[in-house]
């Protein structure tokens, strides 16, 4: 069969389209990145969640010497945890899930975007170098307040960067001769060892205790004094660690009367 020459041309010419159309579509699903969402087949059943050793408590881990896995929820109308503070030049990896609706996960001018979807974990990993805040929001219509749906990503340059937590346990009031006891607990979600100094106040008395909290663990330190010290009365305490401060007031007064369930008051004075 002969076949003419123009029609060996355009023969060839539309092969070298089919090829190009193919090339292009190759690249647009691998070159990319692109993942679709549950292809490393992470999953959590959204009535769930709450008891999901990921999802139960959202939040930021340390994971390498500058690597962090980051745990969210997206639910009606917000995101979990907010804001969401990460140090630059780390890598960050976010596992992101939806506890109702399908929402979506963007941040405007950066390639972050997914959408998060009951049942499923998306994964997108990123590295900031610029420290700063930058915005979180949904991009799926989700219900009536969607448009008020947002969230915020805080930057924060690495040598400022810590996952220092602190918590007070401390008495609403105290009867006349007790101690009045501040319990502090200090706790490093870094690898590295947290060398600090703990301050406390009550009333007009204050303390300082230097402490080393181990990477990824807890320490204990309490204060206190003695309320005969202060006498009755209502006193304000505090306690500070770098940045981060607790505060509260305790009463000092004997026992109510006409209060039935500590309605034991003998003689008031010993
Ligand atoms: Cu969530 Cu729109």
């Amino acid at each position: 069969m002969r076949i003419h020459s123009y029609e060996k041309l355009w023969l060839a010419a539309s092969m070298v389209l089919i090829l190009g159309f193919i090339a292009t579509i190759t690249y647009g699903a691998v070159g990319l990145g692109i993942e679709m969402i549950g292809e490393e087949d992470e999953t959590v059943a959204p009535n769930e969640i709450d008891d999901d050793e990921r999802f139960g408590e959202p939040r930021v881990e340390q994971v390498g010497p500058d690597e962090y896995e980051v745990y969210v929820i997206a639910q009606t109308f917000s995101f979990r945890p907010n804001p969401i503070e990460i140090p630059a030049n780390s890598k960050v990896t976010f596992h992101v899930t939806s506890r109702d609706v399908i929402h979506g996960f963007e941040v405007p001018g950066t390639n972050i975007n997914s959408m998060a979807i009951p049942g499923q974990v998306a994964q997108l990993t990123v590295v900031f170098d610029e420290p700063g805040d930058y915005g979180l929001i949904c991009t799926e219509y989700c219900g009536d307040f969607h448009h008020q749906m947002e969230g915020e990503i805080v930057v924060v340059p690495e040598d400022e960067f810590d996952m220092t937590e602190l918590s007070v346990e401390a008495p609403d009031t105290v009867q006349p001769g007790d101690e009045v006891e501040l319990n502090a607990t200090v706790r490093n979600g870094q690898f590295e060892e947290l060398e600090t100094t703990v301050d406390a106040e009550i009333g007009n008395q204050t303390f300082q205790r230097d402490i080393s909290v181990d990477g990824q663990s807890a320490e204990n330190v309490s204060f206190s004094v003695d309320s005969d010290e202060l006498g009755e009365g209502e006193y304000e305490w505090s306690v500070t660690v770098d940045n981060y401060e607790e505060d509260g007031s305790v009463t000092v007064a004997p026992n109510e009367t006409g209060d039935e369930e500590t309605g034991d008051e003998e003689t008031g004075d010993d």
